[in-house]
């Protein structure tokens, strides 16, 4: 198969085809609107249209299955640490030791903010949403930095941002509690002083549990990156116009705060609540979602691209056990979800419509035994993304064929008319 054909106002038109390296076809339509004088597709929300070729992610949503440049994330999820896969999708590698201590060090030394950054914190008020405070200093870097506007040297760009955020989600976490900020530790991995910068106190000593670092490890692993999404497709967006690395990501962290998107694991979390003390009537949340006169959706479940159960949502349940039993936590909100799964998995409805948990799901039990609050969940969710974001930015800023991104329409309002003067309207 070389072609598809199209019949078109009485004329035929043969398409081209691209071909990925795991079968998946695309119908080239960069021409159809020249050969056909005017004609378009038409696929709001994008669920049949492939805005680029990538080499980073591989998705199979019917069979469930989820790559990051080729290998599982299952193995990925057992056997990398955070700091490797995020060199490995930004990248295209696994780092070897020398790589991999590189890396490391250099992570470690722009893990510090400037310390002006620190007056942004002060001004926000002791109610404002982590999310909101993280998109706007991710995008205030570019102005410390201001040699990052033509991108001259974006692997620097790309540690700055990959060490400076988590400073930043940190500070946002303290700034929350009202608690003095806690600046990172040169002698801690990645993880270790994202989680000491968040739970260390000024009075006393605080060593990292390893049970909360793998924790983390995997977590950070899980949402590293998941090919076209909502915020990757939004941070490709902004970056086609050639804007900075560090204003396309905050366009990547806004997309993300959507509860469709990222937002939806603080939203389980309310959900689960609700339920619970509701007396913990699943069942009438179950009928609630099916109902098409209520808005009540099941958050963190749906996909639009896993017809299967997400590989993500499998790790993280059984990852809600150990952790919650390591950490001798028992969440009722952890029963709530399992019996809602059940219930779901079981139901026509959700079958029907291939809905099984996402990675929201049960991101949040773990989220909440580690003791982060849940305005915090979307900031973890962005955190692992970061890689993910980078790497897609970087892809398509190094594609030579990369155009700005400007969509068609169809317009549907009204046809020209003259002026009417106020007096007559
Ligand atoms: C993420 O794209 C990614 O890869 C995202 C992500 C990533 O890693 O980047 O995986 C992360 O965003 C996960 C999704 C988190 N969001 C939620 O959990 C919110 C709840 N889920 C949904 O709102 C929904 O499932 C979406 C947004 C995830 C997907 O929406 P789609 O693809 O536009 O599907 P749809 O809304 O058209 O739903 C299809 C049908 C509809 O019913 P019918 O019109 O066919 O009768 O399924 C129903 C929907 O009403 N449906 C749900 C439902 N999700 C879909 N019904 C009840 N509860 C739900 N959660």
């Amino acid at each position: 198969m070389t072609s598809a054909k199209l019949t078109y106002d009485g004329k035929d038109y043969e398409l081209g085809l691209i071909e990925g390296t795991e079968g998946e076809v695309g119908i080239d339509t960069r021409k159809l609107r020249k050969d056909t004088g005017g004609a378009i597709t038409y696929d709001p929300g994008y669920g049949n249209t492939g805005s680029c070729s990538s080499a980073i992610t591989f998705i199979d949503g019917e069979k469930g299955i989820l790559r990051y440049r080729g290998y599982g994330i299952e193995e990925l999820a057992e056997k990398a640490r955070f700091v490797e896969v995020c060199h490995l999708l930004i990248y295209g590698s696994l780092p070897n030791e020398q790589q991999l201590e590189e890396f490391s060090r250099r992570l470690t030394l722009h893990t510090l903010i400037h310390e002006d950054m620190k007056k942004f914190f002060e001004g926000y008020a002791a109610s404002a949403h982590p999310m909101a405070i993280l998109s706007t200093m991710v995008a205030s870097l570019s102005a410390y930095y201001p040699d990052s506007a033509d991108d001259h040297d974006i692997d620097l760009n790309i540690v700055r941002l990959l060490a400076k955020a988590k400073t930043i989600a940190a500070f946002s976490y303290k700034k929350s509690m009202g608690h003095p900020v806690i600046y990172p530790s040169n002698d801690l991995s990645y993880t270790q002083n994202f989680l000491h910068m968040l739970f260390a106190l000024p009075v006393e000593e605080y060593r990292v549990p390893t049970v909360l670092d793998e924790a983390l490890n995997l977590l950070l692993i899980l949402h590293a990156d998941h090919e076209q999404n909502c915020s990757t497709s939004a941070v490709r967006m902004v970056g086609s116009s050639q804007a900075n690395l560090f204003v396309a990501i905050s366009a990547g962290i806004n997309a993300l705060w959507g509860p469709l998107h990222g937002g939806a694991n603080q939203k389980v979390i309310e959900m689960l609540r609700g339920i619970r003390n509701d007396g913990s009537d699943y069942k009438k949340y179950v009928a609630k979602a099916k109902d098409k006169d209520d808005p009540f959706r099941l958050m963190g479940f749906g996909h639009r691209v896993y017809k299967n159960y997400d590989p993500r949502a499998r790790l993280l349940k059984k990852a809600a056990d150990d952790v919650l039993a390591e950490l001798g936590v028992d969440d009722p909100l952890l029963d709530i979800a399992r019996e809602l799964e059940q219930v779901a998995l079981e139901d026509g409805y959700f079958v029907e419509r291939n809905l099984y948990p996402n990675v929201d799901f049960y991101s949040g039990i773990i989220y909440r035994a580690m003791g982060i609050p849940t305005e915090m969940f979307t900031v973890m969710f962005a955190l692992g993304r970061l890689p993910g974001w980078i790497a897609h930015w970087k892809e398509m800023r190094e594609d030579p064929t990369t155009r700005i991104h400007r969509p068609r329409q169809i317009y549907t309002g009204e046809n020209s008319r003259p002026f009417v003067p106020i007096s007559e309207r």
